[in-house]
């Protein structure tokens, strides 16, 4: 099945980060058959569109990478959107793709499912067993609910109707496509424009919020996007050896992380600062560490292949040329 070049795949959400590395990913794979929908042309909060989609197209795969995404100003100041765009997105697609015939689909959740004081690195079991970081809980119930959802329908028509429904939870993802907003972006983007607009203006230094001490993880997006194809192509039973019927998604990292402080350094290098990097110490850190353990998606055979470095490179290229 997954060898099968012709198959129907359709990308929801092919024009974001995410959804369009997966495109490059595939089409580099000899796959050409997509169905893609753009926001304006399919809004997925609309039921009765999503279903007549379904009814229409009938594709073999779906990769669900269609959702509001955020960082945490956008997540504390819309959690009402937040919840019901993700919720409304992911039950219309889930639902329709298994009404329509679907055999497999890959939902894509994230890393803040995990409690806010999960031990590091963060495990797949620890999923549910303890309370979220309050900022963005309305975005992570919905993405468990993302997860929940797979699972039940591979539950109740799994062996009836021979659909294999998976989820991946990436860590923090950055690279071509990204958002560059300067209140609403990331911390790789919102550092890249931070140190270009410095370099352009001959600035003396950059000041970063915080110690620079918290540690995270950061995976360049096409990493992702293979990691997401290998996921999605693997032997069930392969699939069926590593996870649990009620515990099967699968965390994806970089496998090792940064100091926020290494994190600014790397940036800057390969925009090609030469000035400071100084901290604002009065500002607050946030969690200590945000690290995904992605020994289950190892030992299935998948690693990283993009260091930090050449990533951002890669990012900082990107950002250039959409300027
Ligand atoms: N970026 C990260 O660091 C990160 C980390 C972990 C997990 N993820 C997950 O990866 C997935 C993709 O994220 P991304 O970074 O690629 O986000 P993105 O760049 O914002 O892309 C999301 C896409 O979904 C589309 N979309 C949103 N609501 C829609 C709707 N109602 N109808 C139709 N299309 C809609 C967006 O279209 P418009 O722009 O036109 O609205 C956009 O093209 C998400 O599930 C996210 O949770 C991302």
């Amino acid at each position: 099945m997954s060898k099968d070049l012709k198959q129907k795949i359709y990308i929801a959400g092919h024009r974001g980060m995410v959804g369009s590395a997966i495109v490059r990913n595939l089409e580099a794979k000899g796959f050409n058959n997509f169905v893609t929908r753009t926001h304006g042309e399919l809004d997925l909060t609309n039921q009765a569109k999503v279903a007549a989609f379904f009814e229409q197209e009938k594709p073999d795969q779906v990769y669900l990478a269609a959702a509001k995404v955020g960082g945490i100003h956008a997540n504390n100041t819309y959690p009402a959107e937040f919840i019901y765009n993700n919720l409304m997105v992911q039950s219309n697609v889930i639902h329709h793709a298994f009404l329509a015939g679907v055999k497999r689909l890959l939902f894509l959740g994230s890393s803040c499912i995990y409690p806010q004081l999960a031990n590091q690195p963060m495990r797949e079991e620890v999923l549910l067993t303890g309370k979220l970081e309050p900022t963005n809980e309305p975005y992570a119930i919905a993405k468990i609910a993302g997860i929940k959802m797979c699972e039940s329908y591979n539950r109740q028509y799994g062996a009836s109707h021979g659909i294999d429904y998976r989820s991946v939870m990436p860590t923090n993802l950055y690279g071509p496509g990204d958002n560059y907003h300067p209140e609403n972006s990331h911390v790789i983007p919102a550092l890249i424009r931070r140190f270009h607009e410095a370099k352009m203006s001959n600035a003396p230094e950059v000041v970063i919020w915080g110690t620079g001490t918290p540690r995270r993880e950061f995976l360049y997006v096409d990493d992702m996007a293979a990691a997401s194809i290998f996921v999605m192509d693997l032997d069930k039973k392969i699939y069926d050896q590593y996870t649990e019927p009620m515990q099967s998604h699968i965390n994806v990292g970089f496998g090792s992380d940064v100091t926020i402080a290494e994190l600014a350094k790397a940036v800057g290098d390969a925009v090609g600062y030469q000035g400071k990097i100084g901290f604002d110490r009065s500002k607050l850190d946030g969690s200590p560490r945000k690290w995904m353990d992605s020994g289950r998606l190892n030992q299935l055979g998948w690693a990283a292949k993009v260091s930090l470095q050449q990533g951002l490179v890669l990012a900082y290229s990107d950002f250039v040329r959409t300027q």
